[in-house]
């Protein structure tokens, strides 16, 4: 099996992720989070907000709508030039996006291809009773959108002075044709995304740096290594509609080095455009008196290749485990509690009492199932950092011993200093 195979496996069987509509015979290119994967998902949201939100003064997080007034995607250029071009193997009848192939031959066959029809990325509903033109809408395929439409809200309601950004995390929706690498291409998928408004005068170019900066550095938080990460300025054939500057942040993942984020310089192309279609004034008034609309750097960050990166990055198979060396802010459980053996009743009492206290602050689980060593590797897999195990001098002095995840090494702690214990490791930023 290679490293995909294992991680893909390991999700499912252990809750991670599982595969979309799975007792249908599965959705292409859609899945579904289980509770761990659910877990690390937030956890993973969690740290981007405070760090992108919380812990800047510049930053104000909104959650806009999904569906937005289908005027917003005639505006922005997504109606127009949100489209890609299709092609379909004339002997297998499978199909490919024309961009994402690196031959004329059809890559599962060797077949011929026909020529190439364009199809648009958005996907497509009706508000109201009737389908028809007049009620078209779409489901959006980025949430940036929603924070241009409320740009003049936010500046009304905060005042903001420039430079500052509004940030989202949300759902994004693509009508996505190329089966992906796992979660990698998906249907809909979270994006973690901020524009970032700046004077048209700024040095641009300086706080494109600096955010790829921001960008690595936030990488670097989930643990990835530095050097499988990769900067690619798109070439001028390739940059979307919209951008002057876009560069991707490139991860070499097991089927290649791909996309992971992008970084875009969008000028004042999206408030531009919002301001000319809806007719409000999208102007920015400075304390001086000046009036422009202001430019924008765009940090966007995709949720499931952030979750499938850091899968990747901590899996590791020792001689007799396999551990997810994630970072303990990131574990779906931060705490694993057992007794030391089943069958004693008054082990399982104090551990249960342990397991209750600790869970109203920490995600924490209990096992009691197998024997001890068997529960450290099924915690090993899932990341647990930290195992409680309650034995027999626990009833006698109320101590308990504490096994750290990476080390294997164990030492005994009072049972009440055992929550300030772990909030003290699980303290600050990533
Ligand atoms: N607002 C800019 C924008 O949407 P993008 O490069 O099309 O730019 C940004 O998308 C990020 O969203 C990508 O770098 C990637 O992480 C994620 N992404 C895009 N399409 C995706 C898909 N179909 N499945 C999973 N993630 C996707």
């Amino acid at each position: 099996m290679d490293l995909m195979e294992k991680i893909v496996s390991l999700c499912k069987r252990r809750g991670f992720v599982y595969p979309g509509s799975d007792i249908y015979g599965g959705l292409a290119n859609t899945w579904d989070y289980g509770p761990l994967g659910t877990e690390l998902k937030n956890n993973i949201r969690d740290c981007w907000w405070k760090k992108f939100v919380h812990e800047r003064e510049d930053i104000y997080g909104i959650d806009g709508g999904i569906l937005l007034h289908p005027k917003v995607w005639e505006a922005s250029g997504h109606v127009a030039n949100f489209n890609d071009t299709l092609v379909e193997c004339k002997q297998c009848h499978h199909r490919f996006r024309l961009d994402q192939l690196e031959s004329k031959k059809c890559p599962d066959c060797g077949g011929e291809f026909t020529e190439g029809k364009k199809f648009s990325g958005l996907f497509k509903t009706f508000i109201g009773p009737t389908e028809d033109k007049t009620s078209v809408a779409y489901l959006r395929p980025e949430t940036a959108q929603a924070i241009f439409i409320n740009f003049r809200n936010i500046v009304d309601s905060f005042h903001p002075k420039l430079p500052f950004g509004i940030a989202q995390i949300g759902k994004a929706f693509r009508n996505e044709i190329t089966a992906g690498n796992f979660i990698f291409r998906d249907l809909e998928f979270e994006q973690m995304e901020i524009e970032y408004f700046i004077s048209p005068d700024a040095d641009w170019q300086k706080i494109f740096t600096n955010w790829q900066e921001e960008m690595k550095k936030w990488l670097l938080g989930l643990g990835v290594e530095e050097k499988k990460l990769r900067f690619r300025e798109h070439g001028e054939n390739e940059r979307s509609h919209y951008s002057k500057k876009t560069v991707d942040v490139e991860y070499d993942y097991p089927f290649g080095i791909k996309e992971l984020y992008g970084l875009a310089y969008r000028t004042d192309y999206d408030l531009r455009q919002h301001q000319a279609a809806s007719g409000v004034d999208l102007n920015y008034l400075t304390e001086e008196g000046k009036k422009f609309i202001p430019h924008v750097i765009e940090p966007s960050f995709g949720m499931p290749r952030t979750f499938l990166v850091v899968l990747l990055e901590s899996y590791f198979e020792e001689e007799k485990r396999v551990v997810l060396r994630l970072k303990p802010k990131l574990a779906p459980y931060k705490v694993a509690v057992f007794p030391l053996v089943a069958n004693r009743q008054e082990l399982i009492k104090k551990a249960r009492e342990i397991f209750l206290s600790l869970k109203s602050e920490l995600a924490v689980t209990f096992d009691d199932r197998g024997n001890i060593g068997k529960r450290y590797y099924s915690q090993d897999e899932i990341g647990t950092p930290w195992c409680v195990t309650v034995d027999y001098q626990t009833l006698e002095d109320d101590t308990v011993t504490v096994r750290d995840r990476d080390t294997t090494k164990q030492e005994r702690l009072p049972v009440d200093k055992l929550l300030e214990y772990f909030q003290n490791l699980l303290r600050g930023s990533l």
